[in-house]
């Protein structure tokens, strides 16, 4: 290829090793459960455990968003029993872990319709935020009454009303004006998402976000997962060449 034409080729940004955004699929709770013959709430329990320990391996691998899928839009089709025990774990995991989060310096967002979920989570979600906004080192996005469906939809909807507020045409509506009323539209999307349990699929998660992620399944159950996991995970990652649809900078 001539200099001239190699000069005109948009080759891809150097890439860093690390992520900056891990979003993953916490999946996999209620078969660990079955497995020990336990209830499928001692799966979900256990799998807080592990949110603890995520959250340490983030901060101590520089990592400055991790998004988690804690419950799905399609999750309040579970027995109502499994649901109130989710929403009441959620609920109890926020008042424990609160003063950790503002000691390790983690700042939390919550992201999905808030309407659905219950007052007295509503509000403690609220309190959390507010402590913890100023802090800089992780920024930890649970994805509650989540889903990547209706994320599209309440953008095309926000979307509406401000092309008539302002009296705009669509044709000067640009993609990155309808990607602005997303949830989250303020954080880059991520580099890589891990989902637990075995399953390929993204079950509804960020539809948008994940145009260019790398996915990476794994099958160990999210209650158990270790570590070695996360650490085998990011070994992987580095290996991944990202090119979003352009050339590869080293060839
Ligand atoms: C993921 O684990 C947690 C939630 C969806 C809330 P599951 O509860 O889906 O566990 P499995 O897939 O049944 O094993
Ligand atoms: C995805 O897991 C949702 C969460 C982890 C919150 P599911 O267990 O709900 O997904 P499916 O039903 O296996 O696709
Ligand atoms: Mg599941």
């Amino acid at each position: 290829m001539s200099d001239e034409k190699k000069s005109s080729v948009v080759l891809v940004e150097e890439q860093s090793f690390v992520p900056n955004h891990i979003a993953i699929i916490m999946d996999g709770n209620g078969r660990w459960a079955k497995e020990h013959s336990l209830p499928r709430m001692m799966g979900h329990q256990r799998g807080v455990k592990v949110v603890r320990e995520v959250v340490k391996w983030c901060n101590e691998n520089n990592i400055l968003y991790l998004s988690l899928f804690a419950f799905s839009t399609e999750n309040w089709g579970r027995p109502k029993s499994e649901v109130s025990h989710l929403m009441t774990l959620f609920l109890r995991s926020l008042k424990k872990e609160a003063k950790d989060l503002i000691e390790k310096g983690v700042k939390l967002r919550v992201i999905g319709n808030r309407s659905r979920l219950p007052k007295n989570l509503v509000e403690h979600i609220c309190i959390v935020e507010e402590q913890t906004k100023n802090n800089n080192k992780l920024t930890l996005i649970i994805c509650a009454d989540y889903g990547g469906h209706w994320d599209i939809y309440n953008a095309a909807k926000q979307s509406i009303k401000v092309l008539q507020e302002k009296k705009l045409a669509v044709e000067d509506y640009s993609e990155e004006m309808f990607a602005q009323h997303l949830q989250a539209s303020d954080i880059p999307p991520p580099d890589l998402l891990i989902r637990t349990g075995g399953e390929k699929r993204i079950s509804n998660f960020y539809l948008w976000q994940l145009a260019y992620t790398e996915l990476y399944f794994c099958d160990t159950y999210w209650p158990v997962f270790s570590q070695n996991d996360f650490n085998e995970i990011l070994e992987s990652y580095k290996k991944r060449v990202r090119r979003f649809g352009k050339l590869d900078s080293s060839k």
